[in-house]
């Protein structure tokens, strides 16, 4: 069997912020572990109804290395979101005796990471979390930086921290599965990512359109590092 290649981003490391790596690469589920360690007992795996597939099998792989594992699933994109959906997460990690030495990962787009890096912020005032992005803007903003947050009636993100990741897995399989317009809104975010700091992005999008556009496309893996490094960079300077 040939070895995956995998690309690790440092982040962060800077006035007192634990460092953190974010992992590109393709069938990266198998880093979970390492990440989690060794010190956590349980884990909860928060996904939206979309991925119950892709949750309900990393619960149960993790239960297989020995961890109490849950699944919380949670609302599709914005749905998930809200207080009540956070206080949902609360009473499950209650039920389940969550410690602070647990570990929350959340699987899925950007509203996922939000909001379970925003659970993670607040039980227990901080656990460790690991995102775990399936969209390509989840890969190459939100759950970079550790912003967290919900929204309220009056507006989107109102409420919310800074609650940086103990790590992102960016596993490109999970891409194969997204919707075409997820696909192409988060290409826009890489755009974004070449026209502030990394040209490059631009000649490569041009060089092949049609295969930007798609994640079977050669360079999906170097657009997506690129944009991750200019968001890196981003981070280091606020
Ligand atoms: N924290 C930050 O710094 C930051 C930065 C940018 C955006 N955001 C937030 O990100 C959110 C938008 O994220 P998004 O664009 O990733 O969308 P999303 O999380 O709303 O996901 C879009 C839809 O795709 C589904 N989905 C996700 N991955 C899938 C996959 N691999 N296959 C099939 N379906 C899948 C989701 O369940 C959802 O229905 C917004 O709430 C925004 O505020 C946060």
């Amino acid at each position: 069997m040939t070895e995956q290649a995998v690309t690790r981003i440092q982040i962060g490391g800077s006035e007192g912020a634990e460092p953190y790596e974010v992992l590109v690469g393709r069938q990266l589920l198998g880093e979970l572990p390492g990440l989690i360690g060794d010190r956590a007992k349980r884990v909860a795996v928060l996904h939206p109804e979309a991925l119950a597939g892709t949750g309900d099998a990393i619960r149960e792989d993790l239960a297989s290395q020995g961890y109490e594992a849950i699944a919380i699933q949670l609302p599709n994109a914005e749905e998930s979101k809200t207080v009540e959906v956070a206080a949902y997460c609360w009473k499950a990690l209650g039920q389940t005796s969550f410690t602070r030495t647990d570990v929350i990962v959340g699987v899925g787009g950007g509203a996922t990471t939000d909001v379970a890096g925003f659970v993670a912020a607040t039980w227990l005032r901080g656990v460790r979390w690991i995102a775990v992005p399936t969209t390509v803007l989840g890969m190459v903003d939100a759950a970079v930086g550790g912003k967290t947050g919900i929204n309220t009636a009056e507006g989107k993100n109102l409420v919310g921290a800074f609650h940086p990741p103990a790590g992102v897995l960016c596993d490109l399989a999970a891409l194969d599965s997204l919707p075409v317009n997820d696909y192409i809104s988060g290409l826009a975010e890489i755009i974004k990512a070449g026209f502030i700091a990394d040209p490059v992005i631009l000649d490569l999008i041009e060089e092949d359109p049609a295969a930007a556009r798609t994640p079977e496309g050669p360079r999906t893996a170097e657009l997506i590092e690129r944009a991750i490094r200019v968001k890196a960079t981003s981070c280091r300077a606020t």
